[in-house]
């Protein structure tokens, strides 16, 4: 951690873009962080800020052990993984919903074991619990809408966002999990030791949101 610089974990992809317009938008901007590059860390002298381009699946890593000092990240992510980090802010960005999908007129057949893809194991595994319904989980990187096309598994647990993957595939939502955004998350150690500054990008971000 630099006591000099604030270290921002920004997410890379579909969110990744949102989230810079909306920073840029309240003063935190940096040359070269909208333009299209493979370059990973970007830094402005001026406002002693670093800016740190990461997969959305790992920026709560970088928080949470105090490499960044901030983040933005899906609350799917933080649902799934359960970082030690101060959840301060939602974006309301990236809107989307963790659901069950299944294929089009899917019923579901109570007396056998449910097989589950997803990328979250641990949201599936902890909603079917308080079901108290038996499932098996077969935990996928991506495409995930394929396994019940190809009878892979019975159903999927997965992000939904604007429902054309889905749509596109003839599945449809089966249940709804929880309602998910992009959240501001910061390390417990640096909102103790930055909060001026962290509250400062919180009461910029409020003023926008
Ligand atoms: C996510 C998610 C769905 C899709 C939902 O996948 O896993 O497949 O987005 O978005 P939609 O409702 O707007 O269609 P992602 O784009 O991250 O790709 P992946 O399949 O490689 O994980």
């Amino acid at each position: 951690m630099s006591l000099d610089y604030l270290d921002i974990a920004l997410p890379k992809g579909r969110l990744g873009d949102k989230v810079y317009k909306l920073f840029a938008s309240v003063g935190y901007d940096c040359k070269g962080l909208l333009e299209d590059s493979r370059k990973l860390i970007f830094q402005d002298d001026n406002t002693r800020v670093r800016y740190f381009l990461i997969k959305p699946s790992d920026v709560a890593v970088y928080v949470e052990r105090g490499a960044a000092d901030v983040g933005v990240v899906g609350k799917d992510i933080l649902l799934e993984t359960e970082p030690r980090v101060y959840e301060l802010q939602d974006l309301k960005l990236g809107r989307c919903a963790l659901c069950v999908a299944a294929q089009n007129g899917y019923e579901e057949e109570y007396g056998s074991m449910l097989r589950v893809a997803t990328k979250y194991p641990n949201v599936a595994r902890e909603y079917y619990r308080k079901q108290d319904r038996d499932i098996e989980i077969i935990k996928l990187n991506g495409s995930i809408e394929l396994a019940p096309i190809i009878g892979l598994t019975d159903v999927i647990v997965d992000i939904v966002e604007t429902g054309t993957t889905l749509k596109e595939n003839g599945l449809s939502v089966y249940r709804e999990i929880a309602p998910c955004s992009a959240r501001l998350i910061a390390n417990e150690t640096s909102y103790k030791f930055k909060q001026a500054r962290i509250e400062e990008l919180i009461k910029k971000l409020s003023e926008v949101l």
